[in-house]
């Protein structure tokens, strides 16, 4: 009741700053825009609307009319409908993701589900400008090469208002990155706050990066609630002026019919219960350069077009990471309680905090593997922990994850 309460002060509160307040329209033109234009942008006609119980709305859309095709450099791009090439060896039929909306329906031949954006979720925001975005991590350090922010202790100094618990791995030649990620749904305490499960694949200049990422996340700001979603996020400047999460801009190019970006997971894990996940891989298809997302192993969900970027269009990628972030402004003390992963320290281990299994990297060559270099990080460890934890007769399982405030983290 109390998050709930404090999420619609917060919305008030923003009602009045975004109607009095200067109101840009994304990217580098700089008309003002007004809520119900942005609304219009946003939300492409639908063929079919779903109700869910949860109270979002699933808009069935023209494959081909989804917000991707907005973007300037997709204007004739040609939908490739399914990868060229597999890399994961295990085919798997499963049914890719379990999500609230489902039961109340499903999208029909030729269209797309896309979470509904409400007039509501616009004013939550500080500002439609920032719709949709992670905020940057880093606000004005010179840039040199990008692999150095994973291999000394820079990546604390390049996070501002981020903490990260993740482990990492650098090279110059990976063409994909895997990992099976525990679902919890932890404590979001500000509004503002979020915290996410995630793979990231980085490419560029240090602190304007690409990035393309999935995972789920538990994200007030953006979705209005406190539960936890499957998401979506690329960027290519470090989550400054590009990029968004799931359809709240134009560059994701969606395939699956029956997976809804940024809409609610029905099965979190509990404690010493159930234990649920979510496999997700992010590789370049060899033809097109598309970096796929596919969950499950094998089903593909859709695709960031290497048109959206410089780096990650031509190259590979630099950086991979596995792994939780959290974002809040009150990293400092008294520190946040917003939750990373299952809000339990990484010593917990199974059943308790959060893990990513099956970590995998695909190499130059295409070859699956585990990562040679894999490297365990944490901005504030007292407060989200790592332990990259070797299993009994196999490959180390990386937990992470943390309460935030705690007697050792004040
Ligand atoms: C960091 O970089 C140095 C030199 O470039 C290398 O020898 C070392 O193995 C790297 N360490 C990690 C943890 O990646
Ligand atoms: C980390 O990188 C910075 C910037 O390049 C450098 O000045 C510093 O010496 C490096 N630290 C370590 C421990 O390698
Ligand atoms: C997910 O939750 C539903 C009920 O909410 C239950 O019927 C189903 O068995 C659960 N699935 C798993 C894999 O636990
Ligand atoms: C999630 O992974 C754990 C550990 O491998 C496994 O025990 C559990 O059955 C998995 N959950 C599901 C729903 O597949
Ligand atoms: C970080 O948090 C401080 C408040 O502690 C805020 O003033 C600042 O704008 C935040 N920076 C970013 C990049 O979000």
């Amino acid at each position: 009741m109390g998050k709930i309460f404090a999420i619609n002060l917060l919305a008030m509160v923003f009602l009045g700053l975004s109607c009095g307040g200067d109101i840009k329209a994304e990217g580098r033109s700089s008309y003002p825009i007004d809520i119900d234009t942005k609304l219009k942008l946003l939300n492409k006609p639908a063929v079919k609307s779903i109700q869910s119980e949860d109270g979002d709305i699933i808009d069935c859309v023209d494959i081909y009319k989804q917000p991707a095709f907005d973007h300037p450099a997709l204007k004739n791009h040609i939908i490739q409908m399914r990868p060229s090439y597999d890399v994961a060896t295990q085919e798997n039929s499963k049914f890719p993701l379990s999500q609230i909306w489902q039961s109340k329906g499903s999208c029909p031949k030729g269209t797309i589900p896309i979470r509904r954006i409400q007039k509501k979720d616009l004013l939550r925001d500080t500002s439609l400008d920032n719709f949709g975005r992670k905020y940057p991590t880093q606000s004005s350090y010179p840039s040199s090469s990008m692999p150095k922010e994973s291999n000394n202790s820079s990546l604390d100094l390049a996070t501002v208002n981020h903490s990260t618990a993740l482990l990492y791995s650098n090279g110059d030649d990976f063409l994909g990155a895997m990992g099976e990620i525990n679902v919890w749904n932890p404590t979001v305490v500000d509004p503002e706050d979020f915290t996410t499960a995630q793979i990231w694949l980085k490419a560029g200049i240090q602190h304007s990066f690409e990035s393309v990422e999935s995972g789920w996340v538990v994200n007030p700001r953006l979705y209005g609630d406190i539960k936890t979603r499957f998401f979506v996020y690329w960027t290519r400047d470090g989550y400054r002026r590009t990029g968004c999460f799931d359809h709240t801009c134009s560059g994701f190019v969606q395939t699956n019919p029956g997976v809804a970006l940024g809409t609610a997971l029905r099965n979190v894990s509990t404690k010493s219960g159930q234990q649920q996940n979510i496999s997700v891989e992010i590789s370049k298809d060899p033809h097109t350069n598309n970096w796929w997302l596919k969950l499950e192993k094998n089903i593909p969900i859709g695709y960031w077009p290497p048109h959206l970027f410089r780096y990650l269009s031509s190259q590979k990628v630099q950086l991979v990471e596995w792994g939780g972030q959290v974002y809040s402004k009150r990293l400092t003390r008294p520190h946040t309680t917003t939750a990373m992963g299952s809000g339990e320290f990484a010593s917990g281990l199974y059943g308790k905090a959060c893990f990513i299994q099956n970590i995998r990297i695909v190499d130059d060559s295409y070859q699956v593997k585990y990562p040679g270099n894999a490297v365990p990080y944490s901005d504030e460890t007292n407060c989200y922990s790592t332990w990259n934890h070797p299993e009994k007769g196999g490959e180390p399982v990386f937990y992470f994850g943390g309460p935030g405030r705690n007697p050792k983290c004040p």
